[in-house]
């Protein structure tokens, strides 16, 4: 009984891994091979370079190598502050799952052994396997190109998923091609960039919550543009801008995106029927068109700033004021802290960052000295992808304007 029972379960197992896209991947390398997209160059050569741009090509590094640092501090933390996983999800690649399920989809089919040499690849910083590991063609126009699988199906070994056609296909894994309206949909990159991930997750992360903000805001908000239409279509294609390596261009596209509106005047003020106020009143007005709330995601220290300055005419600075636009998050528990990291914040504590098309509006009263009647005002309006780290900042909007008290 136990005999056939066993051959059962085996014939049941064998059917469930067959139904699925790929039996359990057993080396690291077999893994990056079934996603091999370098195939699809010789045919796509455009959308290729597009994508070797994009953060989709390194998905473990980040901007700036970021991503890598925090997936190694998540790695490490499995025998300190997450030691309890241990006895929760005791394999690696459950372990793993709250990160590479977006990170790195491709991991999930992959076995317990992949998992480790994933995790020792993060811990060493080896370079020559990470770079291998990618988003690839394969995973979005196979792998997760099936969202709604009930009435889809399974996505086919030999089938590439786009938004236009369906009949023959030039490459020889996959000679057939198939419509599926879906990608051209804001739910395809939804799959990825949502959260928090508090449903079905052992430790729900937060790393992103574009697709959250876009459908409970900009939508109500009477926004029509999907995703890939600021992403893709209008410009960027497959290397989906922001690249923050790319200061010019994502400078760009924030100034085309946000706004800076300011009213400055200098008056003298009178509160009671003897004294006279002089002042600057700096009205400033930031507003954002972009298609969900920005600052957004796991890079959580970054941030727009404004910055506001009013000096004499000989640079003296009389007055000074920085303002943050961000979500701030806690860890979830009693303490009000503001944390960063996808792994430890879990509550909104407070939002400033820009949602779409509600101004920011900040009212700045400034007293001046006796004796100063002129004045130079300046407001930068900057992102911050990383405070402090020059490389990362991009400059959207920089207004100096005289005034004179008269
Ligand atoms: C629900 C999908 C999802 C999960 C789960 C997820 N991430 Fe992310 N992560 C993303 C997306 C999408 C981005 C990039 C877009 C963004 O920042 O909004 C990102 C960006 C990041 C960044 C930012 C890089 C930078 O500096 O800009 C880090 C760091 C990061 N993830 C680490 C992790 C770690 C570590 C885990 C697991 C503990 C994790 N993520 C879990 C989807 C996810
Ligand atoms: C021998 C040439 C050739 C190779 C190799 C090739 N393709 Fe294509 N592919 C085409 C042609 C031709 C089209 C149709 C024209 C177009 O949309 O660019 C196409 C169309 C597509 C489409 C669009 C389908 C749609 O719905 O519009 C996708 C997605 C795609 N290919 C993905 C891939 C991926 C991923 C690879 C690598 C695994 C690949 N292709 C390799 C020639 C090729
Ligand atoms: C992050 C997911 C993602 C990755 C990675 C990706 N694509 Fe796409 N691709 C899409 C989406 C979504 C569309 C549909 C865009 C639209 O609706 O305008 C698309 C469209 C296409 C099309 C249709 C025509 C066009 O120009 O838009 C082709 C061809 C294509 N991709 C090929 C590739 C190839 C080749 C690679 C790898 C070099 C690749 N894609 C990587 C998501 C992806
Ligand atoms: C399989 C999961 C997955 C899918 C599907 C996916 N993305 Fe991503 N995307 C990521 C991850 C992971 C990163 C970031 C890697 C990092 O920074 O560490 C990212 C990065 C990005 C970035 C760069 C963000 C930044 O902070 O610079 C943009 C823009 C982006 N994706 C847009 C899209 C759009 C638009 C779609 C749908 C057409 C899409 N993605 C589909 C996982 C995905
Ligand atoms: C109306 C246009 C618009 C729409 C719609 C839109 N975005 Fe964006 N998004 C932008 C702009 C502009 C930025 C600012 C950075 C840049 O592109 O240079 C941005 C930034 C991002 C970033 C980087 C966030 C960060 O804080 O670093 C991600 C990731 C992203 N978008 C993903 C998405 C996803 C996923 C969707 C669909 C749910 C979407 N966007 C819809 C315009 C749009």
């Amino acid at each position: 009984m136990k005999l056939i029972w066993g051959v059962l379960t085996t014939l049941i197992l064998a059917a469930v891994s067959s139904a699925s896209s790929a039996q359990e991947v057993q080396t690291l390398d077999e893994l990056v091979q079934l996603y091999d997209s370098s195939s699809c160059k010789v045919c796509h050569q455009e959308i290729y370079e597009e994508w070797e741009q994009s953060l989709h090509a390194r998905p473990l590094y980040g901007p700036i190598g970021r991503t890598l640092a925090t997936f190694r501090g998540y790695v490490l933390s499995r025998d300190t502050e997450l030691k309890k996983s241990l006895e929760v999800a005791p394999g690696m690649r459950e372990f793993l799952k709250p990160c590479i399920e977006c990170h790195l989809p491709q991991m999930m089919d992959a076995s317990e052994e992949v998992a480790n040499e994933l995790a020792r690849a993060i811990i060493d910083e080896d370079e020559e396997v990470l770079d291998k590991l990618q988003i690839t063609c394969i995973v979005c126009h196979n792998r997760n190109a099936i969202l709604r699988k009930f009435r889809d199906g399974n996505p086919r070994p030999d089938t590439i998923y786009g938004p236009g056609f369906s009949g023959p296909h030039g490459d020889s894994r996959f000679p057939k091609a198939a419509k599926n309206e879906m990608m051209a949909d804001t739910i395809f990159c939804a799959q990825c960039h949502q959260g928090p991930n508090v449903q079905h997750y052992d430790e729900p992360m937060w790393c992103t919550s574009t697709f959250d903000s876009h459908q409970h805001f900009y939508v109500p908000m009477g926004g029509t543009q999907s995703c890939q239409d600021c992403h893709m279509r209008n410009e960027g294609g497959h290397s989906f801008p922001p690249n923050y390596q790319n200061i010019a261009e994502t400078s760009a596209r924030l100034q085309e995106w946000i706004d800076l509106n300011l009213t400055i005047i200098a008056y003298r003020m009178k509160p009671d029927a003897v004294n006279l106020i002089p002042m600057v009143v700096i009205d400033a007005e930031v507003v954002s068109r972009i298609g969900h709330r920005f600052p957004d995601g796991c890079p959580s220290p970054n941030r727009v700033t404004l910055d506001v300055k009013v000096s004499a005419q000989d640079g003296q600075e009389l007055f000074q004021k920085n303002i943050i636009y961000m979500p701030q998050h806690k860890m979830g528990y009693a303490e009000d802290t503001m944390v960063y990291a996808a792994d430890r914040k879990l509550t909104l504590i407070r939002d400033t960052s820009l949602h779409p098309f509600v101004p920011k509006k900040e009212t700045i009263e400034v007293v001046l000295p006796d004796g100063i009647e002129d004045v130079v005002v300046e407001a930068v309006l900057t992102f911050r992808q990383l405070p402090g780290i020059p490389e990362v900042e991009f400059p959207i909007h920089h207004v100096t304007r005289a005034v004179r008290l008269r």
